[in-house]
């Protein structure tokens, strides 16, 4: 199963665009909507709940559902804008909710984090309004799911300069989708 986390806020999404284009050659996929997903910040009282229940051993509590499916699906397909140097804050509420050690990652004795996920591929669509700089985006998701969650192969499906004056977003967008052969 593909999953597809969708974190494109605005209706006319050129991000949003861009990832069909690429879900449309992937086959059947489950798209999580994160805008309608009602994620909670990980306050104290959720932290020590979640820590209970970690020590527990009830990995399969209805409040790990979410770090399950993130765990079991085959390929990932992450689309989000570049705001301010990264991504929306909706996209880290969400690893803040799925990243459970004992379901996406866990620890060696050596302190190391050892992936468990079973996703061989994982996608990061973006686009940028002026020119992009992947370091605290696409660096950082890709270092999370190859280091800590264990998914080998990271891809950055990427569009930048389309809100600058001069330049035809469109254009970009259709270049770009044939670079990455993803075009008509
Ligand atoms: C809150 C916000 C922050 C943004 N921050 C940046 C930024 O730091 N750098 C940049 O190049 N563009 C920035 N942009 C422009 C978006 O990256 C650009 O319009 C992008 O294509 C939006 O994607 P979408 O069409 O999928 O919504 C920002 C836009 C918004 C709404």
């Amino acid at each position: 199963m593909v999953l597809y986390l969708n974190c494109c806020i605005r209706e006319e999404s050129r991000t949003d665009f861009m990832a069909r284009k690429l879900l449309a050659g992937l086959g059947d996929y489950e798209e999580v909507y994160l805008p309608d997903e009602e994620l909670s910040v990980l306050d104290l009282e959720s932290m020590m709940k979640r820590n209970d229940l970690l020590e527990e051993g009830k990995l399969d509590d209805h409040m790990f559902d979410r770090a399950r499916q993130f765990a079991q699906a085959d390929e990932i397909v992450i689309a989000a804008p570049f705001w301010d140097l990264s991504f929306p804050a909706l996209l880290k509420l969400y690893i803040e909710n799925i990243y459970v050690t004992g379901i996406v990652s866990e620890y060696g004795p050596d302190g190391r984090p050892r992936g468990l996920c079973r996703a061989s591929k994982l996608y990061y669509v973006t686009t940028a309004g002026g020119p992009y700089d992947g370091r605290f985006s696409f660096d950082y998701i890709k270092t999370l799911a190859q280091s800590y969650f264990g998914i080998g192969e990271v891809r950055l499906i990427m569009a930048e300069m389309l809100d600058v004056e001069g330049f035809d977003a469109d254009e970009i967008i259709k270049t770009q989708l044939g670079k990455y052969g993803l075009g008509d």
